[in-house]
This record gives structure tokens, sequence and C-alpha cells, in this order.
């Protein structure tokens, strides 16, 4: 967690002097897509009720992390053509694997699954489509726009953003610790909405636009609906200058606005005018404020599993503190390089560090001065 939070930060800073594909594949495919492996395989065991992952599992983030190098080097060097297809392949590879391992455990089981799992395979195989569409144009070099459209709404609003909507609806409650009982029901009933208005705004980018804004419409459905409920259960965290809570609902609505400058960047008077910039947007104003609050949350558990006391109660305490006003400053850091101003990335980068320094200090205080309190 700590070499995904490090890559973001660094590929922040760097990317006003790298190229913008190179440093967003930083933050996405080295930062993201091993992160979200790697916490897939702590969550699968979860909602299908089985026992923890067995350790050479943790071949599949890594796997992912040397595919997404590849890429970024590939992006960065010219030279180095063929480490887009290694990179994919690799991907693909750590991609498949899980999911067929999800299928496993999903299969294993008794009774039926959280919902949340069903997000989770949805989520990987939006990313397998999206790799297969970067292989597929080495053979369609004609069609290269368009499936770097596809790959990119697919990655954007299926894998990461499917991934994000499942978790949060389990996680916000968490961390409120007021379980909300329309969470599955809602899960169950919001995922074709996702799913279809997924697919339908990455073929319609590609190759129909006005398909594109159905889709939008049918995407925006569900973390509306999720956003109006938190509102409605957990204002009092929401609304905090401390706790992760308040994060995590930045982060559902930087995902929601993120994906409106999208939209508006396909009005081509809208893209000259502001020069708006939505993959921007997503990594200030989603992807940051996503993962720090996720840590904030899970970083104990994930030191500790097993019997919650207060030394976890503690650690949250001090990873969370001031989460509130990082919410504010993230989502003021995601406007502003959604509208293309360069500050935005720098503002998100220098919150990120006080955050990392914040967990440094933390970590070091819950694991070196109180090593063996563990309640
Ligand atoms: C690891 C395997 C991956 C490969 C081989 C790959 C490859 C590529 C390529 C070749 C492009 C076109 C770059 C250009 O226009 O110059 C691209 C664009 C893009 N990819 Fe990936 N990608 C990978 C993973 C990801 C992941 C995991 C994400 C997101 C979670 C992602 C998000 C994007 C986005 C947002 C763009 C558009 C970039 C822009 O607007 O400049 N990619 N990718």
């Amino acid at each position: 967690m700590f070499l995904a939070l490090t890559a973001f930060a660094a590929a922040l800073l760097w990317s006003p002097h790298a190229g913008r594909a190179a440093a967003l594949h930083l933050i996405l495919a080295v930062g993201a897509m091993p992160l979200i492996f790697g916490a897939m395989s702590h969550f699968i065991p979860v909602l299908t009720r089985t026992r923890s992952a067995p350790g050479a599992l943790a071949t599949v983030p890594v796997l992912a992390l040397a595919g997404g190098a590849l890429v970024v080097a590939a992006l960065g060097f010219p030279g180095m053509l063929w480490g887009q297809q290694a990179g994919a392949l690799l991907a693909v590879t750590a991609a498949s694997a899980l999911f067929v391992w999800s299928r496993r455990r999903r299969a294993g089981m008794l009774g039926r699954p959280h919902p949340g799992l069903d997000w989770y395979e949805a989520a990987l195989a939006c990313l397998v489509a999206a790799l297969l569409a970067i292989l597929a144009s080495t053979v369609w070099p004609q069609q290269a726009p368009a499936l770097r459209r596809l790959h990119l709404h697919l990655n954007t609003l299926g894998f990461v953003g499917l991934t994000a909507m499942g978790t949060l609806a389990v996680l916000l409650p968490t961390v409120a610790g007021r379980p909300d009982p329309q969470t599955s029901p809602r899960l169950r009933r919001d995922l074709p909405w996702a799913v279809a208005g997924t697919l339908l705004v990455a073929v319609g980018a590609a190759w129909f636009g006005p398909l594109a804004w159905i889709g939008g419409a049918l995407w925006a459905a569900p973390p509306a609906r999720l956003g109006t409920r938190w509102l409605r259960l957990y204002r009092a965290e929401i609304v905090a200058l401390h706790g992760a809570a308040p994060l995590l609902a930045a982060a559902l609505a930087g995902l929601v606005v993120s994906a409106m400058l999208g939209a508006a960047n396909a009005i081509p008077a809208a893209a000259t005018l502001h020069s708006v910039q939505p993959a921007w947007a997503f990594v200030a104003g989603f992807i940051l404020p996503l993962v720090s609050g996720a840590a904030s949350q899970l970083l104990p558990v994930w030191l500790r599993p097993g019997m919650q006391g207060g030394w976890h109660a503690r650690l949250r305490g001090n990873l969370g503190r001031y989460g509130g006003a990082r919410a504010i400053l993230f989502a003021i850091a995601g406007g502003a390089a959604g509208t293309g101003q360069e500050w935005g990335l720098l503002l998100g980068a220098v919150t990120l560090i006080l955050f990392l320094l914040q967990a440094g200090v933390a970590l070091a205080q819950a694991l070196i001065i109180q090593p063996r309190s563990p309640s």
C-alpha cells in the first residue's frame, strides 16, 4: 500500500515533465492495479466466507506490478513499444488468475456469496477486456484510437469504478460502525445498471457517441443512489474534521464528478474552452481520497488480523486524524486538476505526502513504541 501511495506522489510530481500517458500509468497501472488486486485477495475470502488467501496468490499483485512497470517504461521510452504488449499480457494473466480463483471460491462456498463479489468479478472482466483492446490494436492498427478510448473507459468506469463502488458501499457503514441493512439488496439491484452503463460508455466513446450518453446516465444512477443514502444515514460521520468517512464520501463524489468531466470532454466546445482533464480529476479527486481513506480504515486490520481491540482503534484514530481536512484539499485538488490547473496535481501530491508522513509516525508509534498491546 505504501508502494502504491509513493508511486502516486512520485507520478503527480513527475507529471509536468513526463508524458501524460506514462505518468497516468504510473498511478493507475503501477499504483492502483496491484493495490486493487491485493485488496481483492483480502476481501474475496471475506465475501465468500472461506479461509484466507493462500500465500501463492501474492504473486498476482506482483505480476500486475511488473506489467504496470513495463507499460510505464514503454510509454516513457518510444523505442520500447513491445513493452505495451508484454505489459498487457502480464496484467491479463494476473487478472485472469484472480478471476478464476474467485470463481473457485464462489463454487466451493456454502450458500450465497455477498453481492460485493459480483462487483469484483465484473470489474476484473472489464480490466481483461480493456487490456485485450490494447492487444487488439496491434493487429488492428487502424482502430487504435477507438480501442484506446474503449480501454480507458473500461478501466476507469469499469475496473476501478466498479471495484470502488462495490467496496465503498460496505466500507463506509463499517467506518461509521452502523451497518446499513439495504447494502446487499442495493448492490444486487445496482450492478446491472453500472455494468450496462460502463459497456455503453466504452463502446459508445469508441465507435458511436450517442450510446455513451445513455451509458453515462445508467452508470451514474448507482453512485447517486449510494450518495443520497449515505447523506441520510451517515451525515455526522461524513461532515467531520477527523476520520475516514469524509475521505470515502469525497472519493464517491470525485468518481462521479470526474465521469461528468469525461462527458463534458466529449462536447468539443467544452474541451477547448476549459482544457478539461477528466483523467487528472479521477486521480486527484477520486483515487487519492479513496486510497488514503481506505488505508486509514484497513491498515490496522491488515497489520493485525483477528480480534479488534484498543491497539486497532488507536492506530485507526491516528491514521484518520484530519481526514476531513484532507478530503476538502483532495476535492479542491481534483476540481483544479480536472479543469486543467497544474497546481491541482501539486496540491494533491502535497496532501498525500502529508498523509504519508502522518501514517509513518502513526505506524512507528503503533509498531515500535507500543508493539505488545494488542487490546
Ligand atoms: C498494464 C497494462 C496496461 C497497458 C498495456 C495499457 C496500455 C495503454 C495504452 C497503449 C494507452 C494509449 C496511450 C496513448 O494514448 O499514448 C493507454 C491509455 C490509457 N490507459 Fe492504459 N494500459 C494498461 C493499464 C491501465 C490501467 C490499469 C488503467 C486504469 C486503471 C489504464 C488507464 C488508461 C487511461 C486512463 C488511458 C488514457 C490516457 C490518456 O488519456 O492519455 N491503463 N493504456
